[in-house]
């Protein structure tokens, strides 16, 4: 019961002590979690529900400062994974960084869809290293600032893409594949970044959380 201290004290700067602990149990309630149960690093799993009724609830001129507050003890309570890199020489690497992926996709918290999208983005970079390149690296970087998100970064000292513009186009017709590796990873991204030369190829690819 200590643990919800906290969280309750937020609310009862804002709130009523009424108020504050009929929201506080509201929101345990939806996430199945008993005030027993409540730990500090379920906070972030409530902050959603307690800012509907902060929005409700509170003053207007209070209304700012109680969801900083709040976003604040979630931002601090996330779940956060270290970074990974993962050097590709053979097909066995590439299985390797896609569990990696799904390892970290999972740790931060990511919905199933989201950890399938980082899982299809890091194989089709990752096979492509191992295909055309060679080898190379390829990173998984969390990062927990304001705007959560993952970091995918593969790097290679290969031949480069030749065609890259057409392969980004969707008109691309490959011989060893199905062609779509790369753009489709593009559309799935959040932000998407190529340079290809003569010294290699880096992808950059984001995804947010
Ligand atoms: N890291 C790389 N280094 C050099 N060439 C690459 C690299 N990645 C991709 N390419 C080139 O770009 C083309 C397109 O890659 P893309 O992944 O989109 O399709 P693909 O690998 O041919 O087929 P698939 O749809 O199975 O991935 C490849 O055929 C290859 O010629
Ligand atoms: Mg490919």
């Amino acid at each position: 019961m200590d643990e919800l201290n906290e969280i309750r004290g937020i609310l009862e700067r804002y709130l009523s002590p009424m108020i504050a602990r009929s929201m506080l149990q509201r929101a345990l309630r939806e996430r199945s979690i008993t005030p027993e149960q409540y730990k500090r690093s379920d906070a972030h799993k409530l902050g959603p529900l307690l800012e509907r009724g902060v929005l409700l609830f509170v003053s207007e001129a209070d209304r700012e400062s109680a969801l900083r507050a709040l976003a604040t003890l979630c931002e601090e309570t996330r779940p956060t994974a270290a970074a990974c890199r993962v050097e590709l020489t053979t097909e066995n690497d590439v299985s390797i960084v896609r569990n990696e992926a799904r390892r970290i996709g999972e740790e931060v918290g990511a919905d199933s869809y989201t950890v399938q999208k980082v899982t299809t983005m890091v194989s089709e970079l990752a096979r492509n290293i191992v295909m055309y390149a060679g080898s190379g690296t390829l990173e998984i970087i969390p990062i927990n600032d304001h705007q959560r998100r993952l970091v995918i970064r593969a790097s290679d000292k290969g031949p480069g893409i030749p065609n890259l513009q057409l392969v980004l186009s969707g008109r691309y017709r490959s011989k060893t594949g199905l062609g779509r590796g790369l753009l489709g990873t593009k559309r799935l991204a959040d932000h998407f970044d190529v340079v290809s030369g003569p010294e290699g190829t880096r992808v950059v690819a984001e995804i947010r959380l």
